[in-house]
């Protein structure tokens, strides 16, 4: 299975601090953020990765992380968006690099508290089809600025971007597996109201035809690009593990 980090976007919920920088560069603890999702897919045994990135700071990824050896990676690929449009655009720029082979695409501004290993796992046993990652989110306020999995017992029935009125407790988290029929979905998806062809709208595919399997993750997820505030939460949250092991 390859891996693609998508570390794209114009951050604008963490404007200011967005404007100097690229948002997954911004300091998580002791180390920018974008290195916590690549360890978090090393650590799960992917080691050929793609990152795709846009802007004017790529050239900041190189300098952190090189041909990626250091981190464990074993081929690192580079990949540049020449304009923000989307998460599913720029998982468009992967296609070659991935090939028929299966995909695991992380956000880089997604942190997990437990390790992707056994999803991972359970993807790589998964005959066919796409699979998301659900967290468990209590507020609503939270919830509406994500994408919400509405439910029939453990089944994913819709995928709602950023919904008004949350369905359910399920935030979709940023790591999401695909097989290869997601490059013929890519082509057919239209820009959203925020001007983006989204994720949301391949795993609906997904949804549609059957096909979507999820997990839910244990322990701690913060999106760090969800607002300020959310940035600090996983701040905390990384300082605290992070400098009691
Ligand atoms: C994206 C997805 C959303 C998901 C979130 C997780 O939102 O569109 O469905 O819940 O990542 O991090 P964005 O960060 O682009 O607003």
């Amino acid at each position: 299975m390859k891996g693609v980090i998508l570390a794209g976007g114009s951050g604008t919920r963490l404007h200011p601090l967005t404007r100097i920088t690229n948002k997954h560069l911004l300091p998580l603890y002791d180390r920018p953020m974008v290195t916590y999702a690549v360890e978090a897919l090393v650590q799960a045994g992917i080691d050929e990765l793609m990152l795709v990135t846009g802007g004017t700071h790529a050239g900041e990824f190189f300098r952190l992380l090189g041909n990626g050896h250091e981190y464990g990676i074993e081929r690192l690929f580079y990949g540049y968006q020449e304009q923000a449009g989307g998460i599913a655009d720029a998982l468009g720029l992967a296609q070659r690099f991935v090939g028929d082979d299966k995909v695991c695409v992380m956000l880089a501004d997604n942190v997990f508290g437990s390790s992707l290993e056994p999803i991972v796992q359970h993807f790589e046993q998964q005959p066919k089809g796409g699979r998301i990652v659900l967290s468990h989110v209590e507020e609503d306020e939270h919830l509406r600025h994500l994408g919400v999995a509405s439910m029939d017992g453990d089944r994913v029935v819709q995928i709602v971007e950023k919904p008004l009125a949350p369905q359910s407790k399920y935030a979709v988290t940023g790591v999401y597996f695909y097989d290869p029929q997601v490059w013929e979905v890519l082509p057919t998806l239209e820009p959203s109201g925020r001007g983006e062809l989204e994720i949301t709208d391949v795993n609906n595919w997904y949804v549609d035809s059957g096909q979507m399997e999820a997990d839910v993750a244990e322990g701690f997820w913060g999106d760090a690009g969800e607002s300020i505030e959310a940035y600090y939460t996983v701040n905390d949250f990384v300082r605290k593990t992070r400098s009691a092991s």
